[in-house]
């Protein structure tokens, strides 16, 4: 195992250091935006997930660290947009950008890393340039559907459900397939990494859901209750919404709407942490860990196999 953590931890030096070149520019403001979230922290799980699938080929491939730092650029961009779109405050521990500069900024700064994403991926071959675009045009149809809801006659959580492996199962799995395929692994492997980055995707979005309500902004970096200002539907609280319990017709209709007041929010917040809707959420995400964990058994047996064992432990219990 000490030889794969070894590589990992030079594999995500090489990313940072290529992404501190890309996100420098001959305007000083620009970098210094652009800087903003990179240096705030992040946990850089999709380079981390090129990096442990390239090693099912030639892990020194040097398409590897490119990609790593292809998918943290379409990630930080996302974000950037993101907050915007949730009018969130606080991200990484950090004021996010458009509360530190303004919407404008914030978007202008996400489209410069969107490029840049771009440019780098064209260094890969056109196949990946597909590829990203494709990827892109999932995740902002995600953002879409998220922001109009569902239609009438569709049911909110399945809905949500493919919301989330538009949003966020889309880039994961993408980082999973650049790791295994630029680096040479056979098709097999490839297509069940992807399968794999697709589903603890969707469980990572999920558990980011329950984050979202269960954790302070310690161990987050983001506000709680961003979701409930806003009104976005998540996993615990489309599963509270579902009750019918007269104790529970209060707090079904504050979760109808977005949550405005400071204090109301405090309120809903720890209804919600006692609530079974959170358990539920939790048994969830466990069963969404595991089925990815599931595919897993396709893939030869060694470090990296046992690295995504891991990761899918880790998920469950997850707080930041
Ligand atoms: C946050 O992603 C947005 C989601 C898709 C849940 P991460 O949880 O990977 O955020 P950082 O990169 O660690 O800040
Ligand atoms: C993150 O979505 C953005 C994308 C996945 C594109 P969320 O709004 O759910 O994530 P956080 O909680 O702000 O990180
Ligand atoms: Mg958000
Ligand atoms: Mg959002």
């Amino acid at each position: 195992m000490g030889d794969l953590q070894a590589r990992l931890a030079n594999g995500l030096a090489a990313v940072e250091t290529h992404l501190r070149q890309v996100i420098t520019s001959d305007e000083p403001f620009i970098t210094e935006a652009a800087a903003h979230l990179l240096n705030a922290g992040g946990k850089r799980f999709r380079p981390m997930l090129v990096l442990v699938c390239s090693e099912y080929g030639d892990p020194d491939h040097p398409h590897v660290v490119p990609a790593g730092s292809a998918v943290e650029l379409t990630h930080l961009a996302t974000l950037y947009h993101d907050d915007v779109m949730d009018e969130a405050t606080m991200r990484r521990g950090a004021v996010t950008a458009n509360r530190r500069w303004d919407n404008s900024l914030a978007i202008l700064v996400g489209d410069f890393l969107f490029a840049h994403a771009s440019e780098v991926t064209s260094t890969l071959g056109p196949e990946a340039v597909g590829v990203q675009a494709r990827t892109f045009a999932r995740l902002v149809k995600g953002q879409v559907r998220e922001t109009i809801g569902p239609r009438d006659d569709e049911d909110p959580l399945r809905h949500y459900l493919s919301v989330v492996a538009d949003k966020t199962g889309s880039l994961i799995a993408t980082s999973a397939y650049y790791g295994a395929h630029l680096s040479g692994a056979s098709p097999e492997v490839v297509t069940t990494v992807t399968e794999f980055g697709e589903r603890i995707g969707v469980a990572f979005q999920l558990s980011d859901d329950v984050i979202d309500i269960a954790s302070n902004s310690d161990d987050s970096g983001k506000t709680p209750g961003t979701d409930l200002r806003e009104g976005v539907p998540t996993l615990p609280t489309l599963l509270a919404r579902r009750s019918t319990a007269p104790a529970d017709a209060e707090l079904v209709r504050a979760l109808s709407a977005p949550i405005t007041d400071d204090a109301e929010v405090a309120q809903v917040l720890a209804a919600l942490r006692v609530h079974p809707a959170m358990d539920e959420a939790r048994a969830y995400v466990q069963a969404e860990s595991d089925a990815a964990r599931g595919l897993l058994v396709g893939l030869p047996a060694g470090e990296a196999t046992d690295a995504l064992h891991e990761l899918c432990d880790r998920l469950a219990s997850r707080n930041t």
